[in-house]
């Protein structure tokens, strides 16, 4: 179970506490004691601590006082870190439920506040044989905020659920998730939350011709899906629909192009994209949003086997384009072309996809953003940077010059799945462009979609990248 958030709308005089102030001066005395009183402001202004720990034994408060910095975004952003800094000391003491008290002007920073907390508080223990040593404690969060509503903590709630069960897709390892299981789990969560889903067999595959799927699982056991996920709700306020597409490599041998030294360990988090989607839609049918939404996941592993794909072949495409395929670790392409190709049938407002696509991306902007790229109108990159801004889930666009693409002509194909040495990510971006007829943004997620270690109220392991992000877009698209 995750953590739960509820509204309160009465204080808790006993229960653990967290106290949200603007600053020292805006502290209402009348909580503390006189002894507590200068205990915090020494603690304040000698050690410049923005959270204190008040220990009335019985009852733990912790003290938190907002640190503004210049741009709202990134004040939000260190009230959710705090919520993860906090949780550590929750956990050491045991603690199941603690209530949010804010005293400060913004109701933003209780829910912030909360969001971390709970997003901190995840972890992954399905495969722990012994009652893991390092379970949290931490049940209940309570919200104690007039100016925050209920129906706002509910969508809180669905939005991070969305983000961990994201998680949990991501930090299952291909033992458990083949291709098909993902296409299982994906019909569970639309059982839960409302949106339709249908899985398309290998024999469908074939018959579309989807052969950048095909080629990539011509070395696995399992066998490919394409997984179709669909939120349309009456009152929809998009005539068109919003598409997202999510790469579902299940895991990544890099195929007979093999990863070498440690490349291989994390590739169980191939899917991220898939996993990303599936979240969003969760998120979007479980609070009801008046957009109509289609998700398209194309699944499989890449593997070595006799029959897998090589260096050197010529596929061709859903689209019916050929490609030489120069490496068989460039494979996260081949299967999203097909989908992206595929996507034209819906006659798409926009189309977003999500992948964990290049090691380019990665090094050239590590964890801390997505890198971006696209057709789609300045008015929609600029509403996805603001959403981006708002979750910090932050965008980095990248250039997209023509140039880029002379890069991935092939002499026997059309295209090759292969550019250069320099600029990686926009090469792989460019060979998608081949596949697109409508506004189209390109997300990889290869930075920030799998951690080595926890940063704030992202954890180790998956980290359910594009789930807030997406939702908080789609929700400003729906008004
Ligand atoms: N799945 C990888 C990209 C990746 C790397 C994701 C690290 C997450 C972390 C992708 O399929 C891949 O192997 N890309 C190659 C492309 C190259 C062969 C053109 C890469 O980035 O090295
Ligand atoms: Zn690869
Ligand atoms: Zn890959």
């Amino acid at each position: 179970m995750f953590t739960t958030i509820h509204k309160s709308k009465k204080i808790n005089e006993s229960g653990h506490a967290i106290y949200l102030f603007s600053s020292l001066k805006s502290i209402n005395t009348k909580l503390f004691s006189k002894d507590e009183l200068e205990y915090i402001k020494t603690q304040v202004e000698k050690n410049e601590q923005k959270t204190i720990l008040i220990n009335r034994l019985k009852q733990q408060v912790f003290v938190l006082l907002i640190d503004e910095k210049k741009e709202k975004h990134a004040t939000v952003e260190t009230v959710r870190a705090k919520g993860a800094t906090i949780l550590a000391s929750i956990k050491s003491q045991k603690i199941a439920e603690i209530n949010i008290q804010n005293h400060s002007s913004e109701k933003l920073y209780s829910l912030a506040l909360a969001e971390g907390l709970a997003l901190a508080n995840y972890q992954f223990l399905k495969y722990k044989t012994t009652k893991a040593k390092s379970a949290t404690s931490l049940k209940k969060v309570n919200i104690l905020d007039a100016d925050v509503s209920e129906t706002q903590v509910a969508e809180l709630q669905h939005v991070i659920d969305a983000t961990l069960f994201s998680r949990d897709l991501v930090n299952e390892p291909v033992s458990f998730l083949s291709a098909p299981q993902l296409s299982k789990e994906i019909e569970k969560l639309g059982k839960q939350s409302g949106f339709k889903v249908e899985v398309l067999s290998k024999a469908k595959i074939e018959a579309l011709k989807m052969g950048g799927l095909l080629a990539v699982n011509k070395g696995s056991v399992q066998p490919p899906t394409f997984t179709i996920l669909e939120w349309k709700p009456k009152n929809a306020s998009n005539k068109k629909p919003v598409v997202l597409v999510g790469k579902g490599v299940v895991y990544d041998t890099g195929g007979y192009n093999i990863k070498v030294g440690t490349g291989m360990e994390t590739m169980k988090c191939d899917m991220a994209g898939a996993a990303a989607v599936a979240g969003t839609l969760y998120a979007v049918a479980k609070n009801k949003l008046n957009v109509h939404v289609i998700g398209l996941i194309p699944a499989t592993d890449n593997r070595i086997d006799s029959k897998a794909y090589v260096a050197g072949d010529v596929i061709t495409m859903h689209s019916g384009k050929t490609v030489e395929v120069l490496n068989t670790d460039a494979e996260g392409r081949l299967i999203l072309g097909d989908a992206l190709s595929y996507a034209k049938k819906y006659n798409p407002e926009l189309v977003i996809d999500l992948a964990t696509l290049t090691g380019a991306a990665m090094a050239a902007i590590g964890k801390y953003g997505i890198v971006a790229m696209g057709n789609a109108d300045e008015k929609i990159k600029n509403k996805l940077k603001e959403s981006g801004n708002v979750v910090y889930e932050r965008l980095a666009e990248f250039p997209f010059w023509e140039e880029y693409g002379d890069l991935i002509k092939s002499d026997i194909a059309e295209i090759k799945n292969l550019g250069g040495p320099y600029g990686g990510a926009i090469t792989a971006g460019k060979f998608l462009e081949h596949f697109v007829d409508y506004p189209w943004m390109h997300f990889d997620i290869a930075g920030p979609a799998f951690l080595e270690a926890n940063d704030a109220y992202r954890t180790k392991g998956g980290t359910g990248t594009g789930v807030r992000l997406l939702y908080h877009f789609l929700k400003n698209n729906s008004k």
